[in-house]
């Protein structure tokens, strides 16, 4: 074992469902991969139609006690699901880092970021509120209450196995509703121990149950949910494709959705940039997470007085970052999830150049002798925005620089896609800095910052990267319904 854990109690390898560890009914597995060296850390259920209706009928089961269960108590039991995750931070760490494969800094800090979510749902829990309606009419009192939507599906992607099911769960059993959640086939095992830790903080059997599936299978699973009439809302974290199927597939029941989809962020540095914030600001935005992230940029647009410079100062940088297992010190990058990733983002380089880019750094597999799944990260310079990197998402290590002249031929470039996710862009002239906020297409903008995601902050795209919020007031919203109360004949 790559990693040695002290709670091995953590590293769970059943369903969670009704609150009991359960095998799929097929009893059949699935491998869980390191993606350091893909060898396999342990098998989890292969679960199909049958574990999933057992989900929904657990989460259908426990919504009744839990929706009548005061805020001030949902919330006690959220906070303590927070106190057990953070006290457990190492271990969950390591958990991240061995399934998912980023540096263990990074998989602490995603701990940390996860139980963030946490913390700020379980302190909004208790401040669920209504409306009081002025009646237009004599003899009348009205009201508008916020109910939770009832039982939720929870689909969650590779890249932060802890953060993204935490920042669906934790609004969720704050509003009330209860789950019923697949972490992705890559990454299940942070989420399963996330559950133990629900289970330990007081969750009721039921609230939160846990299917794993592998690629094959998961249509199996998803399917059933989004036919049941009981799972009111989907909520879905990953690619754009699957996100307009799920779409199409919850409308026969009209669930209420948050789809937070792809993104091809913009990154555009003008010529009147304090150019070092730039830098440092492009290093935490892009080779986060292996720049496996929807927000990072995918595209930086460099205006032409400053790109010579810029790129110098970002190549140094870039070249200096440390390519290894999570295991080894001073990693920054770590192995991409699979070799079909490695394949993908090699494939976008090699298109990129022979549309004329330059490599300044990187553009190749390294350490090749502990497995294929690592990547020197990378500068290109002169990209066409004929690429195909211009107009797909990458998900790797791969800054490539386009040169631009003029703020509105920079706008027109980076609002070209049908993606809005995230946007950044430096200046240090404010009033273009309002121009460009008020003209980029996307849900969030970084202005002359990197680092924009928050707890506290709304989450989510527009065009197709989805609709949805989550952090935030916007977050817990999406997982409530109004009812209006009219009551009439007052004397
Ligand atoms: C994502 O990649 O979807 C989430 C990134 C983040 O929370 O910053």
């Amino acid at each position: 074992m790559a990693f040695s854990f002290d709670r091995q109690d953590l590293i769970k390898s059943q369903n969670f469902i009704a609150g009991r560890w359960q095998d799929a009914v097929s009893g059949q597995v699935f491998p869980v991969l390191d993606p350091a060296d893909m060898t396999e850390i342990t098998r989890v259920p292969d679960s199909g139609a049958a574990d999933a209706q057992s989900a929904v009928e657990a989460a259908r089961a426990a919504l009744p006690a839990w929706r009548a269960t005061p805020a001030k108590a949902r919330a006690a039991i959220i906070k303590r699901w927070n106190a057990l995750i953070l006290e457990n931070k190492e271990e969950l760490g390591k958990l991240v880092s061995y399934e998912q494969g980023k540096p263990l800094a990074e998989g602490i800090g995603e701990i940390v970021y996860a139980a963030s979510y946490v913390e700020w749902f379980g302190d909004e829990a208790a401040r669920i509120t209504g409306e009081v309606i002025e009646s237009p009419v004599a003899g009348r009192k009205m009201f508008a209450v916020r109910e939770p939507v009832g039982v939720v599906a929870v689909i969650t992607p590779w890249n932060f196995p802890a953060a993204m099911i935490a920042r669906k769960i934790a609004p969720a059993l704050a509003a009330g509703c209860t789950v019923v959640g697949k972490p992705a086939e890559d990454t299940p095992l942070t989420s399963l121990a996330l559950a133990k830790l629900a289970a330990e903080a007081g969750v009721p059997e039921g609230v939160l149950n846990l299917v794993c599936a592998s690629r094959e299978q998961t249509p199996e699973v998803v399917d059933v949910w989004l036919d049941s009439p009981q799972v009111r809302k989907v909520s879905f974290t990953g690619s754009t494709p699957v996100g307009k199927h799920l779409a199409r597939r919850s409308a026969d029941t009209l669930k209420k959705l948050s789809l937070e989809l792809g993104g091809n962020a913009p990154f555009v540095v003008f010529d009147d940039a304090d150019l070092d914030a730039a830098v440092d600001g492009l290093m935490a935005a892009k080779f986060r997470n292996g720049g496996q992230t929807c927000v990072c940029p995918n595209r930086v647009y460099v205006q032409s007085g400053v790109f010579d410079e810029f790129a110098a100062k970002l190549t140094e940088r870039v070249a200096a970052l440390k390519v290894g297992p999570a295991t080894e010190e001073g990693v920054m990058i770590g192995p991409m999830i699979n070799e079909r990733a490695v394949d993908k983002i090699l494939n976008h380089i090699n298109d990129a150049v022979v549309h004329g880019a330059k490599v300044l750094t990187g553009g190749r597999r390294v350490r090749e002798e502990l497995g294929p799944n690592y990547i020197a990260p990378t500068v290109l310079a002169n990209v066409s925005n004929q690429a195909v990197l211009c107009c797909e998402e990458t998900f790797g290590p791969v800054a490539p620089l386009f040169s631009f002249e003029t703020e509105a031929q920079v706008i027109a470039a980076a609002n070209d896609t049908p993606f809005g996710l995230a946007g950044y862009f430096y200046s240090e002239n404010v009033s273009r800095i309002w121009r460009v906020a008020d003209a980029l297409e996307t849900g969030i903008v970084g202005i002359n910052e990197g680092a924009v995601a928050s707890e506290a902050a709304p989450f989510g795209g527009v065009k197709e990267s989805g609709y949805g919020r989550e952090g935030s007031i916007h977050g817990l919203e999406d997982f409530m319904q109004i009812k209006y109360l009219c009551q009439g004949n007052l004397k």
